[in-house]
């Protein structure tokens, strides 16, 4: 079968042609500095830097370096520089979860709101280089207070409302905040989010925050720890609008983002100033093809890095108007996407295929409803997005008029890397397309071997681009082992993927043990953790499945303490134990009870079998030889739930 294509839709003046991006791509190929240098003016420089690029990636001459002996400021650059010109222009919609109840704030107010924040984290005794926790709804209070942080140099760390107060104290802790920001509730799909009672319980388990601001969203009487916690609001109306933004060096820490690996607990992604900034302006700007006045709606939350990188920084260093969605695609019903884009007359629409797929599944009705008529572009991030929801996404939301950009980028990268630019590309639904200039994409065999021409390996980066994560936060070193000894001198994405003989790129999901559940990423060691953790349960291996609508779901194997007995009820209680613990995204959808798990010899437990029996594929098990006890296969394929 040959894959069906959409040729490139010609673009509006000023857009990149598909001439263009080959020129830029050979360009940032053959003369990375003289590429960059021109690219870097997208932004406004407190010191011009010296040198573009300085990077190994060799183990033993490890270096990451870009714009050295540049300084600027975050904020400065997504502020301050558009107040002469569109001071009035609105920065952020705010819509909240119920439909129409929200906010506009602009350019100017928001640099306001900004300046305050700033100062009253001044007051708290917080300084450039400090880290600051944020647990927050998406509020528009929220990317203020991002901005705030990156005002005065200091480096926030976001954790997503959907965590739990263990999993928020880990991130605390790690890296030792001295402040934390929330709000007293949040509010998603009707339901409310405990947020300050979180942060409460969270900071019985770890020390050294001296302060908690908290934001009124819902009103509710939270407690308030005297000497400790302060309303966000009253100390904003007391602090004066006026912060100079302090000179960061290029290489200077913006934000840390945990995130979930193959193992151990979440590692603390690293991004700097001034490579990152520019990473994600200029995709921003090309891959969207974001035009002066248009509204741009990116869905995800600012937990993780799509919002991060494309509900705040991109948007804002553009001078674009950016909309922070509060609520979800289903409440109050399944056109609620649809009725915002008209009500809002959203040009541009980021959302995950999880979403895609699960409102395909209600029907056209919710979508046609509406006319959708300010729509022009679409994309989707976070997960292998299937041609079928492709292809609804592109017919029915996009009424075959918009060109749909399904980006593939990491936590680790900062911004997109591969993608198709609207007007440039022809499209392929299921296909994130070709590298973005600047991009140096491998395919490797098991043994690093590089794999030319259309073939299916490990994907591997050879070159470093300026938005890439610098650092694991206090682990350097788990940095290097964990993306540049797999297959060594590369970075190694810890995805899969195909090449076709038209060189596009197809993403098919991780090859480590890290599960992609709705776009989030999940360790499967993270789980097992939780789960053993509970006093009933012996051990336990967990490991993806197929999920129709969450792309995968989470399987967990579960072995009981002697004189235990599986039951419905322990599955409910597991299932509600491992929310409590990390959070509701990563419940499992299904637990086998098993007597025991498939290991080898030397005790390693072989998750190639697991897999195969969650993903029902019991027919070609391989070879189980090596198993110290190979009956037990039998018995999980019999005790399979689902
Ligand atoms: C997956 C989210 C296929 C991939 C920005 C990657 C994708 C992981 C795509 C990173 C895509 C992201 N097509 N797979 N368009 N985008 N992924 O760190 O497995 O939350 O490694 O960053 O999501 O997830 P993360």
């Amino acid at each position: 079968m040959t894959d069906a294509v959409y040729p490139a839709l010609p673009g509006p003046a000023g857009s990149i042609d598909a001439a263009e991006y080959e020129r830029q791509y050979r360009a940032s190929i053959e003369d990375p500095d003289g590429y960059w240098r021109g690219e870097a003016k997208r932004l406004d420089w407190m010191t011009p830097f010296e040198t573009v690029k300085d990077v190994s990636f060799a183990a033993d001459d490890f270096r990451i370096r870009w714009f050295d002996g540049g300084a600027m400021n975050v904020s400065a650059n997504c502020l301050d520089r558009h107040l002469a010109e569109r001071g009035d222009s609105i920065a952020i919609i705010w819509e909240g979860d119920e439909p129409g109840d929200g906010a506009r704030i602009t350019y100017r107010q928001l640099h306001e709101q900004v300046c305050c924040l700033a100062n009253v984290l001044k007051a708290r005794g917080v300084a450039k280089g400090d880290r600051v926790t944020l647990y927050l709804p998406m509020v528009p209070e929220a990317a203020a207070a991002m901005l705030a942080c990156t005002r005065i140099g200091a480096i926030h760390s976001i954790v997503f409302g959907g965590f739990s107060p263990d999993s928020l104290a880990g991130r605390i802790e790690d890296c030792g905040s001295k402040l934390v920001i929330t709000a007293d509730e949040g509010c998603r799909g009707g339901k409310r989010v405990p947020l300050k009672a979180n942060v409460d319980a969270a900071l019985e388990k770890c020390g050294g925050v001296e302060t908690v601001l908290v934001l009124k969203r819902t009103g509710a009487d939270v407690p308030m720890t005297e000497g400790r916690d302060l309303w966000l609001d009253a100390e904003m109306a007391n602090a004066s609008p006026e912060c100079a933004p302090e000179p960061m060096a290029a290489e200077d820490p913006l934000f840390i983002l945990y995130t979930s690996g193959s193992t151990g607990k979440p590692k603390g992604v690293l991004h700097t100033t001034a490579g990152y900034l520019l990473w994600v302006t200029k995709t921003f700007r090309d891959v969207f093809d974001y035009r002066e006045g248009e509204i741009f709606w990116c869905t995800a939350d600012i937990g993780w890095v799509t919002g991060h990188s494309y509900v705040v920084y991109g948007p804002l260093a553009n001078g674009a108007t950016t909309v922070m969605f509060d609520g979800v695609p289903n409440h109050p019903d399944h056109g609620r996407l649809w009725e915002t884009v008209d009500r809002l007359g959203v040009n541009i629409l980021y959302t995950a295929p999880t979403a895609i797929r699960s409102l395909m599944r209600e029907g056209d009705a919710h979508v046609t409803k509406y006319n959708r008529r300010s729509l022009r572009l679409l994309g989707t991030v976070g997960e292998p997005i299937n041609p079928e929801a492709w292809e609804w996404y592109y017919r029915v939301v996009g009424d075959r008029r918009c060109p749909v950009v399904d980006t593939w980028w990491q936590t680790e990268t900062g911004g997109i890397l591969i993608a198709p630019l609207p007007h440039a590309t022809d499209l392929k639904p299921g296909s994130a397309t070709k590298p973005l200039p600047g991009v140096c994409c491998e395919i490797v065999d098991a043994e690093g071997q590089p794999l030319d021409g259309a073939t299916e390996g490990n994907l591997c980066l050879t070159d470093s681009w300026p938005g890439q994560m610098r650092t694991v936060w206090g682990d350097h070193e788990r940095f290097i082992q964990t993306y540049f000894t797999t297959y060594p001198g590369k970075y190694f994405t810890g995805d899969g993927c195909r090449r076709d003989g038209d060189g596009y790129y197809w993403i098919t999901g991780r090859v480590d043990d890290v599960i992609n559940v709705s776009g989030h990423r999940m360790g499967t060691a993270e789980v097992e953790s939780a789960l053993v953790a509970h006093a009933k349960v012996a051990e336990a291996a967990v490991v993806g499945m197929p999920h129709e609508v969450k792309g995968q779901g989470i399987y967990a194997y579960v072995t009981l303490n002697a004189g235990e007995e599986p039951s419905d009820d322990l599955t409910a209680e597991l299932r509600q134990w491992v929310r409590r613990e990390i959070g509701p995204i990563a419940s499992p959808d299904a637990v086998q009870f098993a007597p025991g798990l498939p290991k080898t010899r030397s005790g390693k437990i072989m998750r190639r079998i697991l897999r195969k029996i969650a993903e029902g594929d019991v027919s070609n098990l391989g070879d189980t030889s090596t198993l110290a006890d190979p009956g037990v296969v039998e018995q999980l394929v019999a005790g399979r739930v689902g």
